[in-house]
């Protein structure tokens, strides 16, 4: 298999905190990665360094094979990463159809008004994550938790990812809401063959996803595997169990 991301050495202080320490890891084409690890670990950063929100102290990144690392946020999204923010962050002063249509690529934009007379894209793209049409013309405001993750989804769908970054994608969410996003990503896999990386403190959620774990602990990573290898680890327990008594 071909390794469509791969992350060399990646570091990043803030201060005195070390939130990522020589991370070195790749995914292939169609993998589905979980990374797990307790609060503060420095899950979320490894997305930052990785899409470009934070620049790293040092380390490179490959997208393809190509190096990227002097691609902005913006360059990464176009060239097939996209990411969800663990705290949503949709346009606020926009609906919900207006928040997906926004983040359509041009391309797509001009496909779906040269397509005016079917459903439009971001409608299908919605109800996709399991926005009923009455919930288009709704602001963020007015959206439970669970809809704004769905909002958060759909906006990264509407880029057309190959590599999709989901930061606690299952948190705040019901049981029916979370099986619904998890068939969304197996349908999704299988039709775009896209590969993803999940964050999740959810590990029930995240087993029958995932061909893989990455643990991360303290900014470095503590070990990967298969779900069983890495929630059977001694040393994974205890940066758990260690991060529960230290709160
Ligand atoms: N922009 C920042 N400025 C200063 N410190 C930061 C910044 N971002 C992260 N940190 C620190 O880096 C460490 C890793 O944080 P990070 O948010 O990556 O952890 P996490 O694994 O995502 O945690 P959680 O499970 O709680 O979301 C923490 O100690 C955090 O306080
Ligand atoms: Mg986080």
């Amino acid at each position: 298999m071909i390794a469509l991301l791969e992350a060399k050495e990646l570091t990043k202080s803030f201060g005195g905190i070390r939130a990522a320490k020589g991370v070195t890891f790749q995914v292939c084409e169609g993998e589905t990665i979980g990374i797990i690890g307790p609060n503060g670990a420095g899950k979320t950063t490894l997305f930052n360094l990785l899409t470009n929100e934070i620049k790293p102290d040092s380390g490179s990144v490959k997208l393809a094979g190509e190096y990227i690392d002097q691609l902005s946020i913006h360059e990464r999204v176009k060239a097939g990463m996209a990411r969800t923010y663990q705290v949503p962050r949709p346009f606020s002063e926009m609906s919900v159809r207006n928040n997906i249509r926004v983040s359509m690529m041009p391309d797509d934009l001009w496909k779906m008004i040269r397509h005016s007379g079917d459903m439009h894209a971001e409608q299908v793209i919605a109800e996709s994550v399991g926005f009923h049409s009455s919930q288009l013309d709704h602001m963020p405001s007015e959206l439970a938790m669970g809809d704004l993750r769905k909002l958060e989804l759909a906006r990264t769908l509407a880029t057309n990812p190959k590599l999709l970054l989901l930061d606690e994608v299952f948190a705040g969410l019901t049981i029916s809401e979370i099986d619904q996003i998890s068939e969304l990503l197996v349908r999704r896999k299988k039709s775009h063959a896209t590969t993803y990386m999940i964050v999740s403190h959810d590990l029930k959620s995240l087993a029958p996803l995932v061909n893989r774990v990455i643990v991360i602990h303290q900014g470095e990573i503590l070990t990967q595997g298969t779900f069983d290898e890495v929630v059977s680890d001694p040393q994974v327990q205890d940066a758990y169990l260690g991060a529960e008594v230290r709160r």
